[in-house]
Parts: C-alpha cells; sequence; structure tokens
C-alpha cells in the first residue's frame, strides 16, 4: 500500500511517500480502507519527537480518520463508512490511553490502509461528508469534552485562544451553539475575519493588543468563566489572570511549551479550577455527532492535500497559515 512514512524525527522533510507492507489482520482488530484522515498538531510532536515520548520507527502519523470498512465487523458490514475513535489502552501504569498514530504502538492514518481494534470503530455521521467526518475525532472531540466539562451556560463568557486552530475553531463553534459569549485570539486580519464568520463576539488581535486588558475591557473587568488554552506556557498566566472568580481553565495544549509559571495565589484566591482534557470518550464523540447533526454545524475544513503532499501539509501547519482543519485524501 502506499503511505506517508518516517524513519527518523524532523521537520516536514522527514515524512516519505512510499510503497509499504499492507497491515495484516490481528484477533479483535479490523482493517479500515482510509480516505480521508486530517493532520493534527499532535502529528507535528510525533513528527518532531518529544523527550521521554518514544516511537517505534519506521512510524506512520495520523489519527484523524474516515474510511471504509475491509471486512464485515460485528454489527458493521464490509464497505461501511465509518470513522475511527482514536484512543487505545496505553497499556503504561498511571497513563489512561494512547493515541492511535502518535507515540502508542498504532500505527496512524496517512497509509491506504489500517489496523485499529474493533471496538474503535464508529458509524460514520452520514449527513457529513467523508472529508468533514475525519476532522471531528481529535480537535472537535477535544473542543466538546472542555466545553462540557466547563459546565459554561449560555450567556457565560469564554476565553478560546487560537481562532485559527483546530482546537480553537472548533470551540468557538460548538460554543456559539450553546449559547456561551466568545472572545477568542487570531494574529492577522485574515483569520480576524475568518473568525468573525464563525461568529464570534469579540476578536482580539494578538500582534497589536494586550491581550489581558482587552479581555478584561470585554467583561467590563468581570473576566471570563472559562478559558480554553490549547496554547500552553505562553498563555497560562494570561488565562488565570482574566479568569473571574470561581472560573476554570480548560487545558489541552502546549504549542508554547508545557512549563508555565503562574501566581499560585492568584490561582487560590480566585478558586480557580484547571481541568486537563486528554481528547473525550468514545461516548462524548457519538454525542458530539448528534449535537452537530441537531444545530446543523459542519466543521471547518482549511484545505485538501493529497496524501504524497503530507509534507506541504505540515509546512502550512508548522506556519500556522490554517484557519480550521488541513486533510489529507488518500
Ligand atoms: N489534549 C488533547 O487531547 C489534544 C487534542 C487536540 C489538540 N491538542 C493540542 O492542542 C494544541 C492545538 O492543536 P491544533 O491541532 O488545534 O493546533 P494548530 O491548528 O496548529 O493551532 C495552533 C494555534 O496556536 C496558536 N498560537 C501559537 N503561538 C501562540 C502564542 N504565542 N499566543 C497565542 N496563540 C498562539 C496559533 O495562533 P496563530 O496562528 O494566530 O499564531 C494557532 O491558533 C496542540 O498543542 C495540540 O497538541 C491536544
Amino acid at each position: 500500500m502506499k503511505a506517508v512514512v518516517i524513519r527518523k524525527h524532523g521537520g516536514p522533510d522527514v515524512l516519505s511517500y512510499e510503497v509499504i507492507m499492507n497491515p495484516t489482520p490481528k484477533k479483535g482488530h479490523v482493517i479500515v480502507k482510509v480516505d480521508y484522515c486530517a493532520v493534527n498538531h499532535l502529528d507535528i510532536w510525533v513528527r518532531k519527537g518529544l523527550p521521554g515520548k518514544k516511537v517505534s520507527f519506521p512510524h506512520i502519523l495520523g489519527c484523524d480518520i474516515c474510511g471504509t470498512l475491509v471486512n464485515d465487523s460485528g454489527s458493521f458490514k464490509k464497505n461501511e463508512k465509518v470513522v475511527v475513535y482514536p484512543a487505545v489502552e496505553s497499556g503504561i501504569p498511571r497513563v489512561s490511553y494512547s493515541i492511535i498514530g502518535a507515540f502508542g504502538k498504532y500505527q496512524g492514518g496517512y497509509a491506504e490502509f489500517i489496523q485499529v481494534p474493533q471496538q474503535n470503530i464508529i458509524k460514520k455521521p452520514s449527513w457529513l461528508s467523508d472529508e468533514e467526518a475525519c476532522a471531528l475525532n481529535v480537535s472537535y472531540l477535544t473542543a466538546w469534552n472542555m466545553l462540557e466539562r466547563s459546565n459554561c451556560k449560555k450567556n457565560d463568557i469564554m476565553l478560546i485562544w487560537g481562532a485559527n486552530s483546530g482546537v480553537g475553531s472548533a470551540s468557538i463553534l460548538l460554543a456559539k451553539a450553546k449559547g456561551i459569549q466568545v472572545i477568542t485570539v487570531a494574529s492577522d486580519m485574515k483569520k480576524i475575519n475568518q473568525a468573525k464568520k464563525l461568529g464570534a463576539d469579540n476578536i482580539i488581535d494578538r500582534s497589536k493588543s494586550d491581550i489581558g486588558s482587552e479581555v478584561l475591557k470585554y467583561t467590563k473587568n468581570d473576566g471570563v468563566d472559562a478559558v480554553i488554552d490549547h496554547v500552553g506556557a505562553k498563555t497560562w498566566p494570561i488565562s488565570l489572570n482574566v479568569l473571574k472568580v470561581g472560573g476554570k481553565i480548560l487545558a489541552c495544549g502546549t504549542t508554547t511549551g508545557s512549563d508555565a509559571t503562574i501566581n499560585i495565589r492568584e490561582f487560590y484566591s480566585k478558586e480557580a479550577q484547571i481541568i486537563g482534557a486528554y481528547l473525550g470518550t468514545k461516548s462524548q464523540l457519538v454525542s458530539l455527532h448528534k449535537f452537530m447533526k441537531l444545530k446543523k454545524i459542519r466543521p471547518i475544513i482549511d484545505s485538501i492535500y493529497k496524501l504524497k503532499d503530507a509534507r506541504h501539509a505540515h509546512e502550512k501547519m508548522d506556519n500556522g497559515n490554517q484557519f480550521g482543519k488541513i486533510v489529507l485524501k488518500i
């Protein structure tokens, strides 16, 4: 089969388009013909390598998959369209699960075929195209998990970092559909205009403004009920600073680094909560499908690349030039 393989960590040039052996079916697993695989920042982390995280080479990236079942499996029939829930048992003490195509034992979806545990298969939402359906399993699921756990209600105010990111754009769409007021952050006019189209109520241009003061201005100094922070070290201090008493930081990413310094006194005197989110459960993915259908929400697709052009897709994400999901057509 054709696949994009990495044989070492590095820049986009380590993504190598090759012909390799098809996966052989194992007990309790199914083979899926991959139709589309969305690119996630996680793919960048795995490509570059992270301290203490092992990958056995050659490795195939890609955790956000929509495809076609190759054989009957349980209640699923051959040729049925499916999406893949990306979390699998990690087998590592105190680590709940690992992610397909990432730092675990499963190869990912930058390939014509993939082998996944049978229980990870979910029927593809019929009202979405294949390229849209593949985009929900990681960023949208994590955004949904964070929104649910924020307990934010209609008219509550939420700060969502990175309007253009997979997680940020998903969070804006889903939060607006729940009636939450959204303040978001973007870094240029193009991204600001796109964030407006998603329905964000206030958009802060981080290339020009002091984000903390702008958020306080928009909330009349009250602060926000919750912050969705996937940016990490550089944004955590601001996220805490703009939080109102009893507010929550929902944290899922470390794009700018994982060692943040925050003011502990500020943290406890605000009775703040910091909640970590790692994807979400399979049942949350199913409830996300239902919610998006009910609210007629379609995921934001930035661009579609051919599998052989995966390195260009990575270059685009490395440069932060996307708005929404970058998808590979396999
Ligand atoms: N825990 C989980 O289960 C989970 C799931 C999904 C994603 N994640 C993590 O969440 C993060 C986002 O993932 P993604 O796929 O959505 O990434 P992405 O599409 O590549 O977006 C990265 C975002 O970070 C913003 N950013 C970068 N530097 C910044 C700074 N100094 N200040 C403010 N914003 C900054 C970018 O904004 P500009 O373009 O405006 O610079 C962009 O919006 C990644 O770290 C990823 O690993 C975790």
